[in-house]
């Protein structure tokens, strides 16, 4: 029973290591639990656009005002929340781009992030709406940045995630880094094996 929203953010497509490891953690889900509704959106650079004025004006439009554009971009953008919604668990699969997360993955948190709807600004400050959810970030990375790397100030992607989760109200995020994919293929191994481990135990 429950549901696990899938999404995947990495040019790779199904040669991606991060969604890989995340397809590892919802197999091993599913075998817990048969019952789970498992909902997936890969997203590309041509199926999630940037967040823009039709999508803006729409929401702040009635239904019957809208434009045909608008209108497309306000169904775009409430069928990615009511997909978040609906979702128990959220698996996100994030390669490090630059060091923080691809542009695809941004634009959709900025279809999530919505005033009134997953958020709130209340007189005692913004109030996450988000409840009772817990998220799974597989993020996989070139190089090293946890532990004692001195690269780690450079990480703007475990960061900008938990902030972002925490700020709609998800508090219970984990998260299982693929580290060292650009080192050699040894290094690219070892650390694909130890977050197939990781996700393994997160998953029972
Ligand atoms: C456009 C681009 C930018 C990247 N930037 C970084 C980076 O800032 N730091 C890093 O460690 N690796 C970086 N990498 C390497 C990827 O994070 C790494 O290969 C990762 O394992 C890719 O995950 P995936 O197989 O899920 O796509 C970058 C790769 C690409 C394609």
């Amino acid at each position: 029973m429950g549901t696990l929203l899938f999404v995947s953010s990495s040019l790779m497509g199904d040669k991606s290591q991060s969604r890989q490891v995340a397809a590892d953690y919802i197999a091993a889900a599913r075998a817990a639990n048969p019952g789970l509704t498992v909902v997936e959106r890969h997203l590309t650079p041509d199926n999630i656009p940037h967040l823009g004025m039709d999508a803006l004006a729409g929401l702040g439009a009635t239904p019957d005002a809208r434009t045909p554009a608008q209108a497309a971009a306000v169904k775009l953008a409430d069928t990615i929340i009511e997909e978040v919604e609906a979702a128990d668990t959220i698996v996100l699969a994030v390669p490090m781009y630059n060091f923080s997360v691809p542009s695809t993955l941004k634009a959709w948190l900025d279809h999530v992030a919505r005033a009134g709807r997953t958020f709130k600004y209340t007189a005692n400050g913004p109030e996450g709406q988000l409840k009772n959810k817990r998220v799974i970030v597989v993020e996989s990375r070139g190089g090293f940045y946890t532990g004692d790397s001195p690269a780690k100030a450079m990480d703007f992607q475990e960061p900008y995630l938990r902030a972002f989760f925490g700020f709609v109200g998800i508090t219970d995020v984990s998260f299982v880094q693929v580290e060292g994919q650009a080192i050699g293929p040894d290094v690219a191994a070892k650390g694909l094996a130890a977050a197939k481990s990781a996700v393994t135990k997160l998953a029972a």
